[in-house]
């Protein structure tokens, strides 16, 4: 209790400085809903070579994180030093010329956010950058459950937990790490919560098809949406990547439909969403498989990343296409750091294989942890 006292102190304090102080004029006080000024009702300034209209920013704000998922990095990770993440103040101001470009919706990834201890103050400034009217968070649950009411009050569009199964033991392979009981007391809590949720669950080989049908079952009286993930290569090379995953999506797919042959489908949410949508008829929740791997929803691609370490990614699968934060650290104004995100928009590769293709990956693939997914 006294933690979250102190915390809800804490917050307010920053939310009243961010807010209201507003040293560098950085946030905007008025509410969302005002904005309906001309300039904001601008076509989008970052459309790629192939007409897609980039107006989602994945950004990570750290790259540390509680657990150690095993399809994501080592025990041994080396985290980077606090200097080479951007600053709250860094992240502002990328994040305004973004919506300037046309960005309408933040994702905020990490490793896990909830480890930056500036969490609140950034959600914060985010919900109030003109333009910006959806701000999401992806997070492995470890330490939300304090912040959901702050979450709730800041109007946080959803949260994706990742939670790749419901059993105690195989929680603790897959992490390394023993909280599974803190985990099921946020997922708990944010089902309580007005928060929209949906749960990410990335398959390896240690999952079974019995592992599967238990997840689903989470969808009978949860309203929530449980997406499989086919893994990724994106592994800090703790292990050679797999040429295709143990789980494809047609896999997944086909397990689904031998235990609930009456498998309704709902197709995606929106046109670029990543996940494909089912629902088993009378449950309270819908299902959703995610080809990360397999790439079958890149020609509706609209998003754009900026990983832990400020590198500006216009696909996951690509080397990175400009180093924003050393881009911010020398000066830039405004309009080049503009100038350098529609340019990089503009060589966007056309998919995920031609930006695998493409990038120099001497070193293998990085962490997750640092993209930010
Ligand atoms: P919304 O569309 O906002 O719901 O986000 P999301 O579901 O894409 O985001 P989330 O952070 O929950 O990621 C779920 C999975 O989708 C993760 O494994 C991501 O790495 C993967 N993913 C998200 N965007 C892309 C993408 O552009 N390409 C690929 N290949 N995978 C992606
Ligand atoms: N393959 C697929 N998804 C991954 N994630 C992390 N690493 C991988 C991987 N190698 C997922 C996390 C989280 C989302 C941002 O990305 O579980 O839900
Ligand atoms: Fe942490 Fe997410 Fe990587 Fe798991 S997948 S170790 S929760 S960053």
């Amino acid at each position: 209790m006294r933690t979250i006292m102190i915390r809800a102190t804490v917050f307010f304090l920053l939310y009243y400085l961010v807010r209201y102080h507003n040293p560098k004029n950085y946030v905007i006080s008025r509410p969302l809903t005002e904005y309906s000024s001309a300039r904001y009702a601008m076509q989008p300034a970052l459309i790629d070579p192939y007409g897609r209209h980039i107006t989602y920013l994945r950004l990570s704000v750290t790259d540390r994180c509680n657990l150690r998922c095993t399809y994501c990095m080592g025990e041994s990770i080396r985290f980077l030093p606090k200097s080479k993440l951007l600053t709250l103040e860094e992240i502002v101001r990328v994040v305004q010329i973004c919506a300037q470009l046309g960005i309408r919706k933040v994702r905020i990834t990490g490793g896990e956010p909830f480890m930056r201890n500036e969490i609140l103050a950034i959600l914060c400034a985010l919900r109030s950058v003109e333009g910006i009217n959806e701000v999401h968070i992806t997070t492995n649950g470890v330490r939300i459950t304090e912040y959901i009411r702050a979450l709730e009050e800041l109007g946080i569009a959803s949260v994706n937990l990742s939670l790749d199964t419901f059993g105690a033991e195989q929680f603790a392979t897959l992490t390394r790490r023993p909280v599974f009981g803190t985990v099921m007391q946020a997922f708990e809590a944010l089902l309580a919560s007005s928060i929209p949720l949906n749960v990410n669950a990335v398959l390896t080989h240690h999952h079974t098809a019995d592992d599967i049908y238990a997840m689903c079952e989470q969808t009978r009286d949860n309203p929530l949406c449980l997406r499989f993930i086919e893994e990724m290569p994106f592994n800090g090379n703790i292990r050679e990547s797999p040429a295709a995953p143990y789980w494809t999506h047609t896999k997944i797919l086909s397990t689904m439909r031998d235990r609930y042959p009456q498998l309704q489908e709902l197709g995606r949410s929106h046109h670029a969403a990543t996940a494909e949508l089912y629902k088993v008829p009378v449950y309270q929740g819908t299902l959703g498989i995610i080809a990360g791997f397999s790439r079958t929803f890149c020609h509706a691609c609209n998003r754009l990343r900026i990983t832990a370490q400020g590198m500006l990614k216009t696909c996951l699968y690509d080397s990175g296409a400009v180093n924003l934060r050393m881009l911010l650290r020398s000066g830039a104004s405004d309009s080049d750091i503009s100038s350098a995100l529609i340019s990089a928009v503009r060589q966007r590769f056309r998919n995920g294989f031609e930006a695998e293709q493409a990038s120099q990956r001497a070193s293998g693939f990085e962490t997750m942890s640092t993209i930010g997914g």
